[in-house]
């Protein structure tokens, strides 16, 4: 059985409270007058569709983030949109620290997850993963002024991570996992704020968000710099280990968003090239 955590409590005391009220409210109301007319039929509640919750740690733009309305938005969130309809589901996104997600979805308060999640043979044990979706990679930031030109370079210097990435993986194997240089935040913004405040020497984290943070932060002063011992990485949906079903189900709008060229256009809207666009021009004809 899963432990009372203080949020379980909080929202088991909320949802009690909020039945009081409802009850201290119906005794007010005036008796319902006794309908005579039966109700039309199409008033009739139709059975209420199921809504899948998908869980999204939205402090990571531009794969997912909150608009000034607090709305959940970026590019995971218009892939699953264009999944569930393709899949004719119903989906609402609820924002979910990455610390942790990876439970919510064990204990079955999400159904599943888009954070821009890198497939990983470990993480692959207790969860499973739909087809990938996304190629990405680690990616360093640093002050422009740096002198730091490889990811080696980081060794013994302070470095910023997001708790659990895989960026946090590759700086705890370079430096060791008790290496005290590894500065580990609850997000990636939050690592990044601490590199220009100077208190890292390098973020590590995945290409795509450090590349728009450092568009959307010219006064930051980073640049960014790649490194060949970073591997590839893919990014997966994420549901509970077994729930082969709604695997299957998402798969399927996966294959069809990328079959119709939907997945394209999306792509294209984020990143200002079709995806795969250098692997996917002609390759030079074969001479042997
Ligand atoms: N791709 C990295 C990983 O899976 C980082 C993902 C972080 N995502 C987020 N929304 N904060 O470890």
């Amino acid at each position: 059985m899963p432990s009372i955590t203080t949020r379980h409590f909080l929202q088991s005391a909320g949802t009690l409270l909020a039945g009081l009220v409802l009850v201290a409210c119906g005794k007010q109301e005036p008796p319902a007058p006794a309908s005579t007319a039966a109700a039309p039929a199409a008033s009739a509640p139709a059975p209420a569709a199921k809504v899948y919750v998908v869980g999204t740690d939205a402090a990571y733009a531009p794969f997912e983030s909150q608009n000034e309305k607090g709305e959940i938005v970026g590019f995971d969130i218009d892939v699953v949109k264009a999944v569930a309809q393709k899949a004719g589901m119903e989906v609402k996104f609820v924002n979910t620290p990455w610390e942790g997600i990876f439970n919510t979805l064990a204990q079955g308060d999400r159904d599943f997850l888009v954070s821009a999640i890198t497939i990983t043979d470990e993480r692959k044990q207790t969860m499973d993963f739909s087809s990938p979706y996304f190629d990405a990679q680690q990616l360093m930031a640093v002050k422009k002024d740096s002198k730091i030109a490889k990811f080696d370079d980081l060794k013994k210097l302070k470095v910023g991570v997001q708790n659990g990435t895989t960026g946090d993986e590759v700086v705890t194997k370079l430096q060791g996992k008790d290496s005290t240089n590894i500065k580990r935040f609850e997000s990636t913004p939050l690592a990044l704020k601490e590199l220009e405040a100077g208190g890292v020497d390098a973020v590590v984290a995945d290409n795509g968000v450090v590349v728009h943070y450092v568009a959307n932060n010219p006064t930051s002063n980073f640049k960014t710099l790649a490194d060949s011992s970073f591997a590839a990485e893919q990014y997966g949906l994420a549901v509970k280990k077994g729930n082969a079903d709604l695997l299957a189900k998402l798969n399927k709008g996966l294959a069809d968003i990328k079959s119709d060229g939907t997945y394209n256009t999306i792509y294209t809207s984020y990143f200002g090239t079709a995806p795969g666009a250098v692997a996917a021009a002609p390759a030079p004809a074969a001479s042997k």
